[in-house]
């Protein structure tokens, strides 16, 4: 692992953190997987979290990480509580460092959604409990788990599997990259020059054994893959600083919709993690298409979260 790179300090007593997939190794990471999917069958122990209590902070909005986070600690036995930033101290310039210190005291879990890195990074270096990762500017690890759940689902095994991406080199393609060296599939990733995914973390993948191909041709990308996925043009922490209206002749190009998808192998699926901006990054036939699987891949945050709770707490 890069030491650049690297977020956890690790140690056999140090919390329980998910905050990248490149900080686990390919076998906890499938165990993980495992937990979530035999509690999708209805074969996890009764309230293993009962007691416990998991903070579940936004920075940033959200609909599926939020409701399926609550409802899952729920069904485990568990409380959550959750925080906007608006509403604590962190937003009147308490440090995260001392939120950190202080929110050890009375939860038992951290999950943290921010646009900055660093924040997650400092919280997950203070806090004596499990942070997890609910999405950063750079990286959204819970939705890989439940889009490899999906994947698997519906066409078995990924590894070896062509996956392609095409359209910003966001967050959630930074967490595909990850992933592609965790669970072994081969990744296409097409975007336009100026949208790329840091270098740094494709050498790492590659460093990992990772097989990920990168152009700005997406019809080379989606060609025979068995999954396709895409994402927003403009991503929650470049709100601010994207110009909306070149992002859009940008991507255009990049854009999901019935032409492209035929380039893709003829049972391939289609993944996006949702919210979609139909019209834009994919449309409303492709969405709502035969090989659509999105509303299952939302569905799998809540059983993928509840493995990766599950794991974080020592409870399988
Ligand atoms: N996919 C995802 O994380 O959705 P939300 O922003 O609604 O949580
Ligand atoms: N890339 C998107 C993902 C939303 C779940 C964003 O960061 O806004």
């Amino acid at each position: 692992m890069s030491a650049a790179l690297k977020t956890t300090g690790g140690g056999s007593d140090a919390p329980r953190h998910f905050l990248e997939l490149m900080d686990l190794d390919t076998p906890t990471l499938r165990h993980m997987l495992e937990l979530g999917r035999r509690s999708k069958r209805g074969e996890a122990p009764g309230q293993p979290l009962a007691g416990k209590t998991v903070a579940l902070i936004f920075e940033l909005p959200s609909t599926r990480t939020r409701v399926s986070f609550e409802v899952g600690i729920r069904q485990l036995g568990g409380t959550p509580l959750v925080l906007t930033a608006k509403e604590i101290q962190l937003n009147r310039g308490e440090s995260i460092k001392d939120t950190a210190r202080v929110l050890s005291r009375y939860v038992d879990a951290i999950m943290l959604r921010t646009a900055d890195v660093a924040q997650m990074r400092e919280l997950a270096e203070y806090a004596t409990i499990p942070v997890i990762n609910g999405l950063t500017n750079i990286s959204h690890p819970c939705q890989l788990m439940a889009d490899v759940m999906t994947f698997e689902e519906h066409r078995g095994p990924i590894a070896g599997q062509v996956v392609a991406w095409t359209g910003d080199g966001n967050n959630v393609a930074q967490s595909y990259i990850q992933a592609a060296a965790r669970f072994g599939f081969i990744l296409r990733i097409a975007t336009p020059p100026e949208l790329e995914p840091p270098a740094e973390l494709l050498a790492w993948a590659r460093r990992e054994g990772a097989r990920i191909e990168l152009s700005n041709d997406p019809v080379a990308a989606v060609q025979g893959a068995r999954a396709v996925v895409t994402d927003c043009w403009i991503s929650m922490s470049d709100e601010k600083t994207a110009a909306a209206q070149n992002r859009h002749n940008m991507l255009m190009p990049f854009q999901l919709n019935s032409a492209l998808l035929r380039h893709a192998a003829p049972d391939a699926i289609v993944l996006h993690c949702l919210p979609a901006h139909r019209g834009e990054e994919i449309t409303d036939e492709v969405m709502d298409g035969p090989q659509s699987v999105v509303f299952d891949e939302a569905e799998n945050r809540l059983h993928a979260q509840k493995g990766i709770l599950l794991w974080a707490f020592g409870a399988g």
